[in-house]
């Protein structure tokens, strides 16, 4: 059974191929309007969500398919064992989309279920989020063979991805992470990244953006800790620590790169306002191929 948690048991060929696919997709989506006929995709949220819910769903509709939101918190998920949960739900549906709050309970989901299991973000991956960034960046700056993004923020679930997936397809990353989120921390993740020689990490933003074809930032605060009272001091930490990382004119002025981020965004905190709707960013496009790329992954696991 095929799973997409992280990268770690996909080939390169593989990443690549669904960054192409998401790009035909895109390109003509009618020819796909009954891909995914009869199928329907269970998607289960445990912590907040814009794009990953609206682009999941879209993506099962206009493929021919049906998609089920199942919140966390009214459905019996909340009370009973996952797996037990799993077992039942997997005989009823052909794919599973999980937002879970651990991957530890998501990696337990999939080894219950008959059928793929997506992440759609835990807190140590978010690997939807970087075939949809991958996507974009070919889409702007062309083959993504020896192209340079700059990851600026705190090291996190997207962080990870990012490396992951970028080192696998050939891309050049560095990340700029004066913070650790340390549910994210993956050892082997960064070993295996640093081995291939395309991955560094610096605190140098400046010199790190000069050459940078992409330049990328997330939240500094994780969804589910946002408005988390325990998390307040910290919050305020982070903001003062980071503050100095912000992408903004001074730091991107010459800078020919495309600016990303992947939503939702804090304005005037990891990114400056007007390198929102500046002419370089591809911010929107970003969070509009997420749509695309579901379909793209959807298609790999189950065709
Ligand atoms: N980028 C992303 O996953 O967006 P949502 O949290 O809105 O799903």
């Amino acid at each position: 059974m095929r799973h997409l948690i992280n990268f770690k048991n996909w080939a390169p060929q593989e990443i690549k191929s669904m960054i192409n696919e998401g790009i035909k997709i895109k390109k003509e989506p009618l020819k796909y309007e009954l891909a995914l006929k009869q199928k329907t995709l269970a998607m289960i949220f445990q912590k907040t969500s814009t794009r990953t819910r609206v682009s999941f769903e879209t993506a099962m509709t206009q493929l021919g398919g049906h998609a089920i939101y199942m919140d966390w918190m009214t459905t019996q998920f909340k009370l009973a064992d996952i797996a037990d949960e799993v077992k039942y739900l997997s005989r009823n549906v052909d794919c599973i989309m999980a937002r879970l709050k651990k991957n530890a309970d998501l990696t337990r989901m999939a080894s219950a279920s008959r059928v793929p299991v997506i992440n759609g973000c835990d807190d140590r991956y978010h690997p939807c989020q970087a075939i949809a960034d991958l996507m974009t960046v070919k889409e702007h700056k062309g083959p993504l063979n020896g192209l340079k993004l700059v990851y600026v923020g705190v090291h996190n679930n997207v962080c990870n991805s990012l490396i992951e997936a970028c080192t696998m397809i050939g891309m050049r990353i560095t990340a700029v992470t004066p913070i650790i989120h340390k549910p994210a921390e993956d050892k082997d993740l960064l070993h295996k990244a640093e081995k291939t020689g395309l991955y560094h990490a610096t605190l140098n933003v400046g010199e790190a953006v000069k050459d940078a074809d992409a330049v990328y930032t997330d939240t500094w605060v994780d969804m589910e800790l946002f408005f988390d009272p325990r998390f307040k001091q910290e919050k305020q930490e982070r903001i003062e620590k980071m503050m100095p990382y912000q992408l903004n004119r001074d730091l991107l002025g010459e800078s020919n790169a495309i600016i990303m981020h992947d939503m939702p965004i804090h304005r005037g905190y990891e990114i400056a306002a007007d390198m929102i709707d500046h002419p370089n960013s591809v911010i929107f496009d970003q969070a509009e191929n997420r749509m695309h790329s579901e379909k793209a992954i959807l298609l790999q696991l189950l065709e």
